[in-house]
């Protein structure tokens, strides 16, 4: 899929701020620093499109991208950064699942995952509750290029290995690197098949 125009539409606080949902949607998701938005910009070959930072927390709000003028790509805030209070943490709870459970045209959330590391809690829990809203989701390892194949594969597989135990369809996966780009041809021919644009 050929993306030939991706521009900036709004932030919002909460679900209900959010754009009128009359377009297919997909959003980013995973823990602080995981590189949600340096994956959007990668994709849509724009490193000023989403805000990026070396340290943790610089998403806050759920951030809309329009696609091609007929679809959303959706940078949301991650989780799993340990400076954060009680309260923001629960707010971002709140935020989160009201958006997850509600939004009626999100097509699919990818949740990203660190390729370096083996497979965490925080990750597997989260997607636990994906699961039980019944989001469907697909997976993206980041940051290949800082570590080697072998050990990247390594953390795959244990990865779907783990979540065999509790998910009788594991999701598609995927790898990608914002840096070398990699990941982005099959990311968004998938993305261009649920769009109906199969082949393209
Ligand atoms: P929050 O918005 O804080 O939740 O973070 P995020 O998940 O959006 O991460 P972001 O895209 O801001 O990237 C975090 C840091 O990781 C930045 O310093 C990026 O340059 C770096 N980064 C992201 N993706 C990659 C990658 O594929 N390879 C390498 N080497 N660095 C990456
Ligand atoms: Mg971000």
């Amino acid at each position: 899929m050929l993306i030939k125009s991706a521009k900036y539409l709004l932030s919002s606080p909460s679900f209900d701020k959010c754009p009128p949902p009359v377009k297919p949607e997909y959003a980013f998701i995973g823990r602080s620093n995981v590189g949600k938005s340096s994956l959007i910009n990668m994709l849509c070959n724009n490193d000023k499109l989403a805000k990026t930072s070396a340290s943790p927390g610089k998403t806050q709000m759920i951030n809309h991208f329009v696609i091609n003028d007929s679809w959303y790509m959706v940078d949301l805030p991650g989780y799993g950064f340990a400076k954060v209070s009680q309260s923001s943490r629960r707010r971002w709870e709140q935020m989160i699942e009201n958006y997850l459970r509600k939004r009626e045209n999100l097509t699919m959330l990818f949740v990203l995952v660190d390729s370096r590391h083996s497979p965490q809690k925080i990750d597997l829990e989260f997607l636990e509750n994906i699961k039980k809203w019944g989001v469907p989701c697909s997976i993206i390892f980041t940051k290949t290029d800082k570590e080697n194949q072998r050990t990247v594969s390594k953390n795959v597989n244990d990865f779907k290995t783990a979540m065999q135990q509790t998910w009788q369809f594991i999701p598609q996966f995927f790898t990608s690197s914002a840096v070398k780009k990699n990941g982005r041809d099959k990311i968004l021919s998938f993305i261009g098949e649920m769009n109906g644009e199969t082949g393209k």
